[in-house]
């Protein structure tokens, strides 16, 4: 079967193929448009307002050579590209703030440090509306801290101290980095004005239908509208006006008490808090994460946080009117009347794919009119249907089933539980979504779904077609062109596989890529993407090493072109981390990658790696690293 053969609206009958032939079917196995002549429907790219807009077709083939596979304690990049350590964990940022110290740290020097596990990484230019690839800031997420890799002599039976609680609380959200090139070497600016923590600690503003319902209301904040910190930050997005977006994500993990007790019992089960977190010490010595006495406070997470990083007073605002749930992203994708959409995966196994459609148009000479767009407009979540058709579904108070009847009794408690919400509208249940983000070209939506090795062979569904899927895959959604240009706001699109993930060699894997892959360039559990100047998708991973049996990594595909599909490996990190955060700058010259929890699964006291210092005094460090091809050139040319 020609797997990659272009809509052709011809039925399949699934009685001549196997079951998982049936359902990666010909009308859902989607081919490069340029291929078919189609390419040029697409006119002028969505959103040239993207720090790193992207202008090409995706089909320039890859120049560099691939490298092997690797399990051992170091990073590898390919032939002829230097990877910079850049910012570790507990660098200092701010005048004044003291060097990394893992036996004394403190939550005040965490506070003017790099944050630990760095997740999602935004380089916007420097000065605002320029295009600059030399200086600009880095914003960064924080995704988790780990007592055991962090801490010596902490063990998971260990209770942590009133002091190691505030360096985690500290340690996590988000930061912003002013950075300079000299040549082809990156440094940290600082002294810059720019430089700061979002941390834990981080005082929020909320905003959009939620915000001052009774359910968001806690005993430090009467009015439901100011709330502090942003907590698991996995990746994020971008707005075309200049700010930075970062997604609330396991936000289940922080809470500690008797969940089943109280009305919010149903709903928290329904967003798996349980009352027994990972983080359980920190109600020890803080209520607000004691379900007993502040039942509201995990209503003030699971948020998308919009932060303004050209304005170093700003404060960040939870954007209700996005949902809330596992949020992995939120990309944005100008439309064709300049309406924004920001898509976002819910990152757990058998959630949903969302999108929030703005109900003001973006205006890109006024930035100030462009502030509060994420406050008013329509949130969906996808349903994929077996005949290649999608649909993005409203959750609008009062429409359908989200009526006071079903306990919704305003658009407060639909965002609130936008998973239930879901469930009711039947949107399809993926395999964890991670980052949707669209072509800045074509508009294509590309949706991440990393693995989901608990799905059963009844539960398989159109858009998840394997049971026990270990290695993941990447859905394609094509929204229809109105004037030439992609309508993000459409509520039916196309949609197909970019690719199923996993050995092509191992037909127990059930992998498809757009064509021969080598044994070093299938993928395993891919999670962040991004899109470099031509328009090709660079693709991170996070769990080869316990899908796959290797580290995670780094690849790159054309998303057109006889190399559409066709993945290479470029960049291996070490033992025990996540890649993410893949990011270039507008000149394609320089990629940001976030290397996240290297070591993981060992100890401070007993490290897998000591990436990236190799000193014997210091533990793995989570850091981002800036790749720069050695004679200067694009990164993949
Ligand atoms: Fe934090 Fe969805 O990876
Ligand atoms: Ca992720
Ligand atoms: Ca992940």
């Amino acid at each position: 079967m020609d797997h990659f053969e272009e809509l052709d609206g011809e039925a399949v009958n699934p009685s001549d193929e196997t079951p998982l032939e049936a359902l990666i079917s010909r009308r859902t196995m989607l081919k490069g448009m340029a291929a078919t002549g189609a390419f040029g429907l697409f006119g002028c790219a969505t959103g040239a307002q993207a720090p790193a807009a992207a202008s090409g077709d995706g089909s320039a083939p890859l120049g560099f050579t691939e490298i092997p596979r690797s399990d051992d304690d170091k990073h590898h990049v390919a032939a002829g590209y230097t990877a910079q350590v850049l910012l570790r964990q507990g660098d200092p940022i701010k005048p004044g703030a003291p060097e990394y110290n893992p036996t004394g740290q403190t939550g005040a020097d965490q506070e003017r440090q790099f944050g630990t596990d760095a997740d999602f990484i935004s380089f916007m230019p420097l000065p605002l509306g320029s295009n600059s690839s030399t200086r600009g800031l880095l914003g960064v997420n924080h995704e988790n801290h780990r007592a055991q890799i962090c801490f010596p002599g902490v063990t998971s039976k260990s209770q942590l101290s009133q002091q190691q609680v505030e360096v985690q609380i500290a340690a996590q959200g988000f930061s912003i980095t002013e950075i300079a090139k000299e040549g082809n070497q990156w440094r940290v600016v600082k002294d810059s004005r720019y430089n700061r923590r979002i941390s834990g600690n981080a005082p929020m503003r909320l905003s959009g239908p939620a915000a001052g319902h009774p359910r968001m209301r806690t005993s430090a904040d009467p009015t439901g509208t100011r709330s502090l910190g942003t907590l698991n930050n996995c990746a994020g997005g971008t707005t075309p006006w200049g700010t930075m977006l970062t997604a609330e994500e396991n936000i289940q993990n922080y809470f500690t008490g008797n969940a089943g007790a109280g009305p919010e019992a149903a709903a928290r089960k329904r967003h798996n808090i349980t009352g027994k977190g990972r983080y359980a010490d920190w109600a020890r010595y803080q209520d607000r994460w004691n379900l007993d006495k502040e039942p509201n406070e995990p209503n003030r997470f699971g948020w998308i946080v919009e932060i303004d990083p050209y304005d170093p007073n700003h404060t960040s605002v939870k954007r209700t009117a996005l949902g809330r749930c596992a949020h992995e992203c939120a990309t944005h994708a100008v439309s064709h009347d300049g309406r924004v959409a920001i898509y976002s995966g819910d990152d757990a196994r058998m959630e949903y794919v969302y999108k929030f459609v703005t109900e003001g148009r973006f205006d890109p000479k006024n930035r100030e009119a462009n502030r509060d767009l994420l406050d008013r407009g329509t949130l969906y979540v996808a349903r994929f249907e077996a005949n290649g058709k999608m649909r993005w579904l409203p959750l609008v108070h009062g429409q359908g089933p989200l009526t006071a009847a079903n306990g919704f009794a305003s658009q407060a408690d639909v965002v609130i539980e936008a998973r239930r919400a879901g469930d009711l509208l039947g949107a399809t249940p993926m395999d964890r979504p991670e980052d949707v983000q669209a072509h800045p070209l074509t508009g294509r939506v590309y949706v991440v779904l990393t693995y989901n090795e608990q799905r059963r062979p009844e539960q398989v569904n159109p858009a998840n077609p394997r049971a026990n899927n270990r290695f993941g895959h990447i859905v394609e959604i094509v929204p229809p062109l109105v004037g030439g240009k992609p309508d993000h706001t459409a509520t039916e699109c196309d949609w197909g596989f970019f690719l199923l993930g996993g050995n092509p060699a191992d037909a127990a894997h059930g992998a498809r890529y757009g064509g021969p892959v080598s044994a070093n360039g299938w993928v395993a559990a891919p999670d962040n993407v991004a899109f470099d100047p031509k328009g090709r998708i660079w693709i991170s991973t996070d769990g080869q090493d316990d899908m796959a049996g290797f580290n995670d990594s780094l690849y790159g595909a054309c998303v057109s072109g006889p190399q559409r599909g066709v993945t290479r490996a470029f960049f291996n990190g070490p033992r025990g981390c996540e890649i993410c955060g893949p990011e270039f700058t507008p000149d394609g010259r320089t990629l940001f990658l976030s290397i996240q929890h290297p070591g993981d699964g060992s100890s401070f006291d007993k490290p897998s790696t000591r990436w990236p210092d190799f000193r014997p005094d210091l533990p793995p460090r989570g850091s981002v690293v800036a790749i720069t091809k050695n004679d200067g050139g694009e990164i993949g040319s």
